[in-house]
């Protein structure tokens, strides 16, 4: 079976899938221009952190390969590639992949050496090395999600040793699959390595209010890739944790990360920490995959991130497509229909913080990184050029 694709690329062309028209339409919108990026990153028609990072990447480079920039002279070109940087940074501020890519990419045009050469070739070399590197970007996530898949899976290994006779059962929350990346997935990622290799019994996915990435992709993902599952609203983890551990061998809670900061506090899909709590009081393993770009040594505790606030339209109206009396969708029409009073107040924040007691291990293409005798999370040895 052919695996999900986000993001469709060739030098020059960037396609995007639609994911608000998921899991009833599969249509790719062609983004060619940083602004076109933005519309998509904010409208959230892509969504999950290294996937956000590689589209404006991506978009800024086919934009650049495409000839937008207008100007000459290795100045005035860094000069405009970082203002269509700073411009793509703004999309969403919580997930930290879009500021390290941003980053790396000024960095990079930074080094082109351009002595010697006239106006037209400076440009010409700076605009490659942006072009190659957004590409690596992209190559580099695949490999990072196989990586993290291996190393979740063999954690799990050695912490269960896990049999035909006892595999195991996971929860997931929101949505870290191929829609999420470039491919493979990072918390989906080890639980699809944990059904290569045989370990897997069954994976839960939650419903991820308000949001539903959990039932409109991840629970589509897994329907796809034929991996056993089952969908759960997010109230339903307490009583399942207590109702079904022991029958269904509930293993861990594996989910992804926007950001994870230097003492391990990790900021997630809101939902995430309360199934940290419920993991902890349950006695079941709480994991958190994320690449090393999603590891923030700058910023010291969970305290100091951000927080998106989303609109309050996603608590009180939900959109999804018509169900004909058989039980059939029709794709050609998609509802809004309102679920609340329109008046009442909202509070949406995007995303939770959980800190870092409460999570057992972190996943990165790395290795897996558990607490030291502080209790705290150290990346010194994981990333010793970051420190
Ligand atoms: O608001 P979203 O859908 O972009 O949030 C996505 C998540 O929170 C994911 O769990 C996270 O980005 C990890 S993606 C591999």
């Amino acid at each position: 079976m052919s695996a999900l694709e986000a993001i469709k690329y060739s030098r020059g062309k960037l396609e995007v899938l639609d994911q608000l028209r998921l899991p009833h339409e599969h249509h790719y919108d062609e983004v060619s221009t940083s602004e076109e990026a933005f519309d998509c990153i904010k409208a959230m028609r892509v969504r999950g952190a290294p996937a956000i990072a590689i589209v404006a990447a991506l978009a800024a480079s086919v934009e650049l390969h495409n000839g937008s920039c207008t100007v000459t002279g290795t100045e005035d070109v860094i000069k405009y590639i970082d203002s269509r940087l700073d411009y793509l940074y703004e999309s969403r501020p919580t997930a930290v992949d879009l500021g390290n890519a941003v980053r790396l990419l000024k960095k990079t045009v930074r080094g082109v050496k351009t002595e010697g050469l006239t106006d037209a070739e400076a440009k010409e070399a700076i605009i490659k090395a942006f072009v190659e590197a957004s590409e690596e970007i992209l190559a580099k996530d695949l490999k990072t999600n196989k990586s993290i898949g291996a190393f979740g899976a063999k954690w799990l290994q050695e912490q269960y040793k896990i049999t035909d006779d006892s595999k195991i059962t996971v929860m997931t929350h929101c949505n870290t699959g191929s829609l999420a990346t470039s491919g493979h997935g990072t918390a989906l990622g080890i639980i699809r390595t944990l059904r290569d290799e045989g370990l897997l019994r069954h994976a839960y996915c939650t419903e991820t209010r308000p949001y539903n990435q959990g039932s409109r992709l991840t629970a589509f993902e897994l329907v796809h890739e034929g991996i056993p599952a089952t969908l759960v609203t997010d109230s339903m983890a307490a009583a399942l944790f207590r109702l079904r551990k022991a029958e269904e061998n509930i293993a861990a809670v594996i989910v992804g990360a926007d950001r994870v900061v230097r003492n391990g506090d990790t900021a997630n899909k809101i939902g995430t920490y309360q199934l940290a709590v419920l993991a902890k009081h349950h006695g079941i393993k709480f994991m958190v995959a994320a690449p090393t770009t999603s590891i923030d040594v700058d910023t010291e505790t969970g305290d100091d991130i951000e927080i998106e606030q989303r609109k309050r339209e996603e608590l009180t109206q939900i959109s999804g497509a018509v169900v004909n009396a058989d039980g059939s969708i029709d794709t050609s029409k998609s509802v809004r229909v309102a679920i609340a009073d329109q008046r009442i107040g909202v509070w949406n924040p995007g995303f939770d913080v959980t800190p870092h007691e409460y999570i057992d291990a972190i996943v990165t293409e790395k290795g897996t990184v558990v607490k030291g005798e502080d209790g705290k999370f150290h990346f010194e040895d994981l990333m010793p050029e970051r420190f």
